[in-house]
């Protein structure tokens, strides 16, 4: 017999059906047998009436989360009987027959709730049952919308999506790479990417004009609720554009996103109002607002943009870990200057003074996302360095490739990243970014599932010619 997925159960009413799955509930009265059955579309009730003598033998061993495949009778419920406020109300199983694919052990919670009550410490230990509650579905599921959303969206507006390197050297986000030891060439390492920053824009001189990716980064920093080492960026770039083009692009997309898959959110101001950092920082001190009138609010979204931020920082006092001479960058240092300022830039004059094309957008209270117009210039990003107090040499060794690819006929462009799991922890009205991410790290950045990391065996250690210090 074919399986028959719960969802559509009421549908054959009258006639026999297999039903694959787990036990949800199992409740035993002695002559009968009630159980909840549950599979990847919803729960429906069985019952094990006496007269299946075979089957309730098996009914009386069930556990809860055991795997069973059930073929029973489908029979409308008597009126009095019927509940309209859960899915199948209006059905019950006379089970015929049950065979168990698999036991299980007893959960290590339950996972009936929405499992705020439990420990998040046993929770990413046991990912998989926790997987298995509905808000966790709900959150996966929606998360693969969210994303597929993105991608047919800019798909129809000629967008190509690239996958960029994971192993690679770093690339200035303000935190630290991971390293990654290279076995071929000992002494060497690889550095996962904090952002596919450099690469989109060697796409751009690529020719490509118009790019995405859903992109893995990672950041060697302080975790906290709105961050994790590993988290995952809507990356775009685009060629021959300005700001507002830019930010015109995202602006849709994100309405868009929450008119067809939030329906039941309101954003608060369309279009969505621009500050300048200067405007925001008197008005709310600080670059996220939280824009709403009552703050506890899921349902209204605030989106801003933040725009003007000051190009350089003093280095004393920043966290940039590679940062050198006096001068550190705000956001990103391959951004082309405000075009007031340019010519103080190029002349290196004012320092503190210099705008940066940079572009935020935030909602309640986050930044979801950041971008800017880049300096395609070869000798004006070259300035930019050395702003910084970068040695002619470093500035070889680190972005010399960059310089040369910019030399080589490079369109004006511009690009954003949103930061998707910030984004989805709002609107899915969740308290931080683990909730809405498959297989999260803890604060301290290890994986309680695979006991991520751990020391490497001394025969890795031997390859890689890698001795640890006690
Ligand atoms: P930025 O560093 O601002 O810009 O990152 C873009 C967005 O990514 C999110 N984000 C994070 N989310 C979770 N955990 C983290 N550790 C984390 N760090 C950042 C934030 C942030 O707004 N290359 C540039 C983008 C560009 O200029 O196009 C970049 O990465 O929501």
């Amino acid at each position: 017999m074919q399986r028959t997925l719960i969802k559509d159960i009421s549908a054959s009413v009258g006639t026999d059906v297999l039903v694959k799955g787990w036990i949800d509930v199992r409740r035993d009265q002695g002559k009968m047998v009630f159980l909840d059955l549950r599979d990847v579309t919803g729960k429906v009730q069985a019952v094990v009436l006496p007269n299946h003598t075979e089957a309730l033998d098996v009914a009386q061993k069930l556990r809860p989360e055991w795997v069973v495949a059930v073929t029973a009778k489908v029979n409308k419920r008597p009126e009095k009987n019927i509940n309209k406020d859960v899915s199948n109300g209006d059905v019950e199983l006379e089970v015929l027959g049950i065979e168990v694919l698999n036991e299980a052990t007893t959960p290590a919670f339950d996972i009936s709730t929405d499992g705020y009550e439990v420990g998040e410490e046993v929770r990413l230990e046991y990912k998989y049952l926790d997987q298995r509650r509905p808000r966790m579905q709900r959150n996966i599921r929606t998360r693969h919308k969210v994303i597929k959303f993105i991608r047919d969206y800019l798909d129809k507006k000629h967008f190509v999506e690239v996958e960029t390197p994971l192993l690679t050297n770093p690339t200035p986000e303000g935190a630290r790479s991971y390293l990654v030891p290279s076995r071929v060439h000992p002494g060497s390492f690889y550095a996962l990417p904090q952002s596919p920053q450099q690469y989109k824009q060697l796409l751009m001189v690529g020719g490509l004009e118009r790019y995405f990716q859903i992109a893995k980064c990672m950041r060697d920093e302080d975790t906290r609720g709105d961050r994790q080492p590993e988290f995952t960026q809507l990356d775009i770039e685009m060629s021959f554009v300005t700001r507002e083009d830019v930010m015109k692009v995202n602006e849709d997309l994100l309405i868009k996103i929450v008119k067809e898959l939030f329906p039941e959110k309101k954003i608060m101001q369309v279009p969505f109002p621009i500050f300048t950092y200067k405007e925001v920082m008197e008005k709310y001190g600080t670059d996220k607002p939280d824009l709403r009138e009552d703050k506890s609010d899921d349902n209204v979204l605030a989106f801003c943009w933040v725009i003007n931020f000051p190009f350089f920082k003093k280095t004393a006092g920043s966290d940039d870990a590679e940062a050198e001479g006096e001068w550190t960058f705000t956001h990103n240092p391959f951004s082309r200057a405000d075009d007031k300022h340019r010519e103080q830039l190029l002349e290196k004059k004012n320092i503190a003074e210099i705008l940066t094309s940079q572009y935020d957008v935030a909602c309640n209270g986050y930044e979801i996302g950041g971008g800017s117009i880049r300096e395609h210039d070869a000798k004006a990003l070259r300035i930019i360095f050395e702003i910084m107090g970068y040695s002619d040499e470093r500035i070889e060794k680190n972005f010399g490739h960059m310089l040369k690819a910019l030399a080589s006929g490079t369109p004006p462009h511009g690009g954003i990243a949103w930061g998707l799991d910030r984004l989805l922890m709002i609107l899915l009205g969740e308290p931080n970014i683990r909730e809405v991410i498959a297989f999260p790290k803890t604060g301290e950045g290890r994986d309680l599932l695979m006991q991520a990391p751990l020391p490497a065996t001394s025969k890795a250690l031997k390859e890689l010619k890698i001795e640890i210090k006690k």
